[in-house]
């Protein structure tokens, strides 16, 4: 890969990294059409990434197909396919990662305490081998795009870090790998993740600026569903990524849920501008 990326980089063309777990959906196709709107030569990598996932996760029953991530990719006319073993990437008495202490923290830090540890190292290492002048992330994972943009500000990596918008089912289920997880009925409950969004959105349309009103009515709403099981939601202003109790008026801000929907656990968020 290192090699490959050398080769476009003297032909003067510009890199752009989307890195999955695969499994793609319609969420990473948007992904790659943003990269290839912005660069020339567009590599996908696929990864499912063990260093994220907490021995007692899903990472055994991670949904893969590699058959049909690879058509998609070819259909995309995607420039490469980055496919590394797990023993090319963590292989070698493997001893080195990449942690940012503070956003780490907090919402899915607090549940998952060594999961941003694990993307942290593996993105570090991604971009190592890809070399790309850009990569592009889903705001569907916001904690992490803010994990990484401060890593690569950290660490003064030389790349911009490209966010794009979450993509939705028609009803408005964020498309999430996951999502395969669900059954009929489950699938049908976890529309009230949204449903909780859409209406803390309107709140704070209405004029609605304490995040514990938000947040209250938010919790009502999940909690009519009973297969749901909520781990956290929150608010944060969208750069330092910080808890906010109080909305302030030009400001912009992550409304973020983490939710249960019997055994699958779900994240979703959305990003909402305060203007007066
Ligand atoms: O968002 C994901 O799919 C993963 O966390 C990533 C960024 C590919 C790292 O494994």
């Amino acid at each position: 890969m290192q090699q490959l990326s050398g080769g476009i980089r003297l032909e003067k063309k510009s890199i752009g990294l989307v890195p999955t777990m695969g499994f793609l959906h319609e969420g990473h196709l948007s992904l790659i059409e943003k990269a290839k709107s912005r660069c020339d030569f567009v590599v996908v990598s696929v990864f499912v990434n063990p260093t994220q996932f907490a021995p007692n996760e899903d990472f055994d029953k991670y949904p893969r197909d590699l058959e049909r991530d690879k058509d998609l990719l070819i259909r995309k006319n995607v420039d490469a396919l980055f496919l590394p073993s797990e023993n090319e990437i963590y292989g070698d008495n493997f001893q080195t990662y990449v942690e940012v202490s503070g956003i780490s923290g907090i919402l899915e830090g607090k549940f998952r305490p060594s999961h941003f540890k694990g993307v942290a190292t593996i993105v570090s290492i991604l971009l190592n081998c890809v070399k790309p002048d850009a990569a592009f992330f889903g705001q569907k994972d916001a904690q992490q795009t803010a994990i990484i943009k401060k890593m690569v500000s950290d660490l003064k990596l030389d790349l911009s870090i490209e966010i794009c918008p979450i993509v939705r089912e028609k009803d408005g289920l964020a498309m999430s790998s996951r999502n395969s997880y669900l059954s009929a009925d489950e699938r049908n409950d976890a529309l009230v993740l949204y449903k909780a969004l859409s209406s803390a959105e309107r709140m704070i349309e209405e004029g609605e600026r304490k995040s514990k009103n938000i947040i209250t009515e938010m919790v009502n709403i999940i909690g009519e569903v009973k297969s749901s099981a909520l781990d956290y939601i929150d608010i944060v202003e969208t750069t330092a990524f910080e808890l906010s109790d109080q909305l302030e008026a030009g400001k912009e801000y992550y409304i973020l849920i983490a939710c249960k929907i019997g055994s699958t656990r779900l994240i979703d968020n959305i990003k909402v501008k305060v203007t007066r």
